[in-house]
């Protein structure tokens, strides 16, 4: 799904609740998924000035996930760590929707490049 202005938003949030309900996950993990997936389109809009995020449906054992993938081409992030800090924020805002997002899912995974882009990966297991 393209994601490139604010009204690309609530579809997406959508889209993601119904592979998630699809998939008979709690409602407890539906909504840490759908909070992280928000925080992380909400990051994509503002400082990735937008993107492209993929929704898969993977398997492990015996368990089921859902993996959303979000890259942009924007400016990236030059210090992963510190932008991984509750509180660090270089928009004016909380700063906690990167380390909350990590808290909320089951893995998290972010790959950035100075001038490049910046790509995040969650996985959130149906039981897990
Ligand atoms: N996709 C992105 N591209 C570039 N910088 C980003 C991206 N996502 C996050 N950042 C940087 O990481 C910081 C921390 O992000 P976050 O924890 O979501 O806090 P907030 O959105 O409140 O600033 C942001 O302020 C921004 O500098
Ligand atoms: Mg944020």
């Amino acid at each position: 799904m393209t994601i490139v202005k604010e009204q690309d938003v609530v579809p997406f949030r959508n889209r993601v609740k119904e592979y998630a309900v699809k998939m008979g996950m709690s409602l407890v993990n539906q909504t840490k998924l759908i909070t992280a997936a928000s925080e992380l389109v909400r990051n994509l809009l503002k400082y990735g000035k937008g993107g492209n995020v993929k929704i898969e449906v993977i398997n492990q054992g015996r368990d089921n996930g859902i993996r959303l993938t979000f890259v942009d081409q924007g400016p990236g992030i030059e210090n992963i760590e510190l932008a991984m800090k509750d509180g660090y924020s270089t928009g004016k805002s909380m700063g906690l929707g990167l380390p909350g997002t990590k808290r909320l899912v089951s893995e998290f995974n972010i790959q950035s490049s100075v001038g490049k882009g910046t790509t995040v990966t969650i996985i959130k297991w149906k039981n897990g």
